[in-house]
C-alpha cells in the first residue's frame, strides 16, 4: 500500500480565551477547538469534514496547513513531519497545500487585478516574469472559467461565484497536491453552488488533487468526498466512506444530521431526528461522551467516560458503544 500524502494524528488544538471581567493576572480558560484528531490522506482522495458551526473544522484545516500551532499531535505531509518544523522549512511545503475560503470577495485583495491575484503565488515561490505570470494566469482562468480578457479587471467587478473561481484559480497557480477548501460555497447563490462544486470536483480529477472539503451542509459534501469525517466540538463522532456514512450511518450525531438532509423528492419523506437543544459552550463541553447532552439514545454511563473510536468495519471509524441502537426519529419533514 502506498503512503498516506498526508497524515494526521491525535491533533489538538487549544486557545487561550480570556476571562470576562477578570484582572489580567487570572490564567485564561482554555477552548479545545480540536481534540485528538488523526485521519490520513491518499492523493486525489477527498475527505469531507462536516459538523455544525464551531466544531472545529476551520481550526483543523488551519493546524494542518500551519497558520495556527497545535497544541499536541502530528501533521505528517509525504512523510516529513510538519509540527515543529520552522516557517522556512514549512516555505517548501505551503506551496504543495492550498485553500479556498468562505468569503471569494474579502479572500482578494480590491487593490489587485485578478491576473495578479491569480499570479501572486507563482512570483513569490517561483521565479517568473511578469510576462510569463500573465500567461500562466491567463491559462488558470481559462481553466475555472473565466475569460482570460478580464486579467486586468478588479475583484469588484466579479460576482460572488466568479470571486470564488478567482480564489480556486489563484490556488491551484502552483499546482498543489492538496487543495483544503473551506466551506467554499456557503456564501454563494444556492445555483451557483453547484457549479462551484463541480469545478471543484472536474478540477481536482484532472490534476489529482487530494482535498479536504469542510462545510456544514452534508448534501453539499457528499457529492465531492471520498470519504466523509463528522466532528462535533472539537472531535471525531465518525468517519467513513461517503456513501456508508451518507447511507448508513453509526453515530447517532452523524444520523441526525443526514435526517436533516433535504430530498429532492418530495413524495419520499424522510423521517428527521430533531436535536434537543444547544449546542454547549466549547469552554464548558459535556463530560464523558460531549454529545451526550443532545443524544437521543444517551445512557447514563455516557456522561462518565469519553467513548474510545472503534473500527466496526475497516475503515469505518465511529465513537459510540451504543451505535447499533435505533434512533427514533421526532419529525416527519
Ligand atoms: N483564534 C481563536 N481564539 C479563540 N477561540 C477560537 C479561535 N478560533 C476559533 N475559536 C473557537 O474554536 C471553536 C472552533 O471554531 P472553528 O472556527 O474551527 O469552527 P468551525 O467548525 O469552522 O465553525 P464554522 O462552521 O462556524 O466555520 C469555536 O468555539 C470557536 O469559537
Ligand atoms: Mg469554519
Amino acid at each position: 500500500m502506498s503512503a498516506p500524502l498526508l497524515s494526521v494524528r491525535d491533533l489538538s488544538v487549544t486557545f487561550d480565551v480570556p476571562r470576562k471581567g477578570a484582572m489580567p493576572w487570572t490564567p485564561p480558560q482554555k477552548l479545545r477547538a480540536v481534540q485528538d484528531i488523526s485521519f490520513d490522506l491518499k492523493a486525489g482522495e477527498t475527505l469531507g469534514v462536516v459538523g455544525e458551526s464551531g466544531s472545529g473544522k476551520s481550526t483543523l484545516a488551519r493546524a494542518v496547513i500551519g497558520t495556527i500551532p497545535a497544541s499536541s499531535g502530528r501533521v505528517v505531509w509525504q512523510g516529513t513531519e510538519l509540527t515543529g518544523l520552522s516557517v522556512a522549512a514549512r516555505r517548501k511545503h505551503r506551496a504543495e497545500v492550498q485553500m479556498v475560503f468562505q468569503d471569494p470577495l474579502a479572500a482578494l485583495n480590491p487593490r489587485m487585478t485578478v491576473g495578479e491575484i491569480i499570479a501572486e503565488p507563482l512570483r513569490t515561490h517561483r521565479d517568473v516574469t511578469r510576462d510569463e505570470a500573465r500567461r500562466a494566469s491567463q491559462e488558470m482562468m481559462e481553466r475555472v472559467g473565466l475569460l482570460p480578457n478580464l486579467v486586468n479587471r478588479y475583484p469588484h467587478e466579479f460576482s460572488g461565484g466568479q470571486c470564488q473561481r478567482i480564489g480556486i484559480a489563484r490556488a491551484l497557480i502552483l499546482e498543489p497536491r492538496l487543495l483544503i477548501c473551506d466551506e467554499p460555497v456557503s456564501a454563494l447563490d444556492a445555483s451557483v453552488q453547484a457549479q462551484v462544486v463541480n469545478l471543484l470536483r472536474r478540477l481536482g480529477r484532472e490534476m489529482g488533487l487530494a482535498m479536504i472539503f469542510i462545510a456544514h451542509d452534508l448534501s453539499v459534501v457528499r457529492h465531492v468526498s471520498d470519504r466523509i469525517m463528522v466532528m462535533y466540538l472539537g472531535r471525531k463522532m465518525e468517519e467513513g466512506a461517503a456513501r456508508e456514512v451518507v447511507g448508513a450511518p453509526l453515530h447517532p450525531y452523524a444520523k441526525a444530521l443526514i435526517s436533516a438532509i433535504p430530498r429532492p423528492d418530495p413524495t419520499r419523506k424522510r423521517a428527521r431526528i430533531a436535536l434537543e437543544g444547544e449546542l454547549p459552550s466549547p469552554l464548558a463541553p459535556p463530560s464523558g461522551c460531549v454529545f451526550h447532552t443532545r443524544c437521543p439514545v444517551a445512557r447514563p454511563d455516557c456522561s462518565a467516560g469519553a467513548p474510545a473510536l472503534a473500527e466496526p468495519a475497516p475503515g469505518r471509524m465511529v465513537a459510540c458503544p451504543y451505535h447499533s441502537e435505533p434512533v427514533r426519529a421526532a419529525v416527519n419533514s
